[in-house]
This record gives structure tokens, sequence and C-alpha cells, in this order.
């Protein structure tokens, strides 16, 4: 089976062929592209923009990812196509367009969920394209989420705790621009961390003692508002450090919780996806700390060029997903589209 996968629920325009054949995938193309250069400039996402800029770049988009998958639309056996969570303009661009292509080629379609497109993406991991053992754990960590999620199987998902305000990508976009240093500030913030101390600086580790497994980081945020206000932007040495303390409070409390709710919940894997997913820190504590911890669980991590937003992930979703009759007419775009419990 052919699926082609469409994802505009935030700013990347995004396209990807994903070949199902005997209980695997194979990536034949993905296609991002990009806006944070024209979102640069405003210091985030401006949602009318991020709109304008799908309409004008669905199409090649689309076709780049059939053309490098060397496949023609007519070859195409199902369109996956995200339909929420996100920004409603976004989303509306990529779902009419995998409405109208849906009924002009006569290809079924179905309306997927951009969230367990982050949780499946685990399957794409560092160590291998295959699936992990259920029941397993997911930490999707992004820009809009911060979920863990108990998954006894695809399709089977228990949520058990969520953001309670910014989710971590919000909470790293917002420390690096109270620093002065730009969007998006995940990357940003965690280059400089690289070369600092986390240890030289103090900032709380938000919830990390509380009990059950929410998510709050907009007091961090906030301490690192006063911080600065109070003693100006730290700048070379200090500014490495002050950014390995952030992201070290922001990674801390996600290790820690997962590693919780693993053992609470008697998973046999934890998987890790979401644009956050690509911190490098994140990605090695949960590693060494699961090894220490609960030794007999496999962590899986989805290889950085699927942890950001893209369409295999969704191609996946697609794939287990059921084609709507007459999709063309019925699917619509749903900006709060969640696991409900
Ligand atoms: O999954 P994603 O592409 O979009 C959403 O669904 O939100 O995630 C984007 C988020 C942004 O907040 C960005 O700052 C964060 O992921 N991010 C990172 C890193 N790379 C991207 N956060 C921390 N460390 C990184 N290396
Ligand atoms: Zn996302």
């Amino acid at each position: 089976m052919l699926i082609l996968g469409i994802e505009t629920s935030c700013d990347d325009t995004t396209a990807a062929v994903v070949e199902a054949r005997g209980g695997r995938f194979i990536i034949r193309s993905s296609v991002v592209l990009s806006q944070i250069k024209t979102h640069r400039q405003f210091g985030g996402i401006v949602p009318e923009v991020a709109a304008r800029k799908h309409a004008e770049n669905i199409l090649p988009v689309i076709d780049t990812a059939l053309r490098q998958a060397k496949v023609q639309l007519s070859e195409i056996d199902r369109i996956a196509v995200t339909r929420g969570h996100g920004l409603m303009t976004s989303l509306m661009v990529g779902v009419e367009t995998a409405k109208t292509l849906s009924y002009l080629n006569t290809i079924p379609l179905v309306g997927c969920m951009h969230l367990e497109g982050h949780m499946l993406s685990a399957y794409f991991s560092t160590r291998g394209d295959r699936w992990f053992k259920f029941p397993a754990l997911s930490l999707v960590a992004s820009g809009g989420h911060t979920e863990l999620i108990v998954m006894q199987g695809i399709g089977k998902y228990k949520k058990i705790g969520g953001r309670l305000d910014d989710a971590a990508g919000e909470c790293f976009d917002k420390v690096a621009k109270i620093l002065g240093l730009g969007y998006p500030g995940g990357p940003a913030v965690s280059a400089r961390a690289k070369a600092g101390n986390p240890d030289k600086f103090s900032l709380p580790s938000p919830m990390l003692k509380r009990p059950g497994y929410d998510f709050s980081f907009s007091g961090l945020k906030t301490a690192v508002l006063y911080y600065v206000q109070k003693h100006g932007r730290p700048a070379g040495r200090a500014l490495s450090d002050f950014c390995a303390t952030a992201e070290k409070a922001i990674t801390d409390v996600l290790v820690a919780k997962t590693i919780r709710a693993a053992a609470a919940y008697q998973v046999r894997s934890i998987t890790l996806g979401g644009g956050v997913a690509a911190n490098r820190r994140l990605r090695a504590d949960l590693v060494s700390v699961a090894a220490e911890q609960l030794p007999a669980v496999d962590v899986r991590i989805t290889r950085p060029e699927y942890c950001m937003d893209n369409a295999v992930m969704m191609a996946l979703v697609g794939f287990y997903g059921q084609p709507v009759k007459d999709g063309w007419k019925r699917i619509t775009a749903d900006p709060n589209f969640e696991i409900s419990n």
C-alpha cells in the first residue's frame, strides 16, 4: 500500500510517501518546507502568514514528494492528512488539498490526529525501523504538547499526564526569546547549552517533586524573566551556563516523570517523539536513567529528522485509520482534535 501523508498543522508544509509492505513501513520520500525564516522576523508563528505560505507551497511540496518517491498520484492507495490539533487556518490548507486530491482521483482519505503522529513516529527510531513492544509509554514533547500516554496497542491510548500551561517546546521558545536568542528557541538554547555548566545557576525544575504526571513550565519561564529583569541578559560563558541550567530544568522533569510513570504502569517500552525529542540532553538522559532504573524497558527514540513535524508520521497514522466514506465531503479540520479519556 502506498500512502501519501500531508501535514500542515503549524508552520511546516510537509508531504511524504510511505510504503506499507509485509508489516513494515518504507519511507519513499519525505519533504519538509520550513517557514522558520519567514516567522523569525516576527519572533514566533503568525497564523495568517503560515496559512498563506502553506497555500502557496502545498502543491509543489506534494509534487516533490511524489517525484522523489517515483510514483504517480494515480498509484497512491490512500491519503492521510492531519485534521488536528493545530492552527485552524494552517490545518484547513492541508485538509482541503487532501479532500480535493481524494475527490479528483478517487483515493480513500483518512483524517489523522497530529499527536498520534508524534507517538507513532518512534517506529522510525535510532534503534531501527520497527514496532516497539506494548504496553508502551509515549512521551510527546513539542511546541504544542507535553503528554504522557500509555499505549496498549495502536489505537488504544490512555493519556495519563499533560501540560497544565506552557508546553515544553513553548518553554524553550519563551526562554530563548527572553535571552534574545531568536526563534525557534529549542535549538538555540540547546546549542548554547552544549558548552555550558548546568550547575552554575539555580532555576526551578518545575513540579519535579509533585505527584502525578502533569507538567507545568510557566514557573520556569517566569523565573528566567525575573532573573533577566534583575541581572540583565547573561552573555558569553554565563549565557552558555544559563542555557544549560534552563535546558536541564526542563529535561530533568520530563525524564523523571516519564520514568516514574513507566514503572507505575509496568510498560515494556518507552517512546519519545515531538520537536523537543530532538534535544540531545533529553535523549541521552532518558536512555541513561532508564538503563539504570528500568533496565528491562526498551527505550525507542524517534530519529531526529522525524521529531519535528513531518508527514511520514501522519502516513503511519493513516495506515491504521479507517478511510471515511466520501471523506472528500465529510472530513473537517479540528484545531482541538486530541486523545479523549
Ligand atoms: O513537533 P514540532 O516540530 O511542532 C509542534 O508540533 O509543536 O516541535 C517544535 C518545537 C519548538 O518549540 C522547538 O523549539 C522545539 O520543538 N525544539 C527543541 C529542539 N528542536 C526543536 N527543543 C529543545 N531542543 C531542541 N534541540
Ligand atoms: Zn508537532
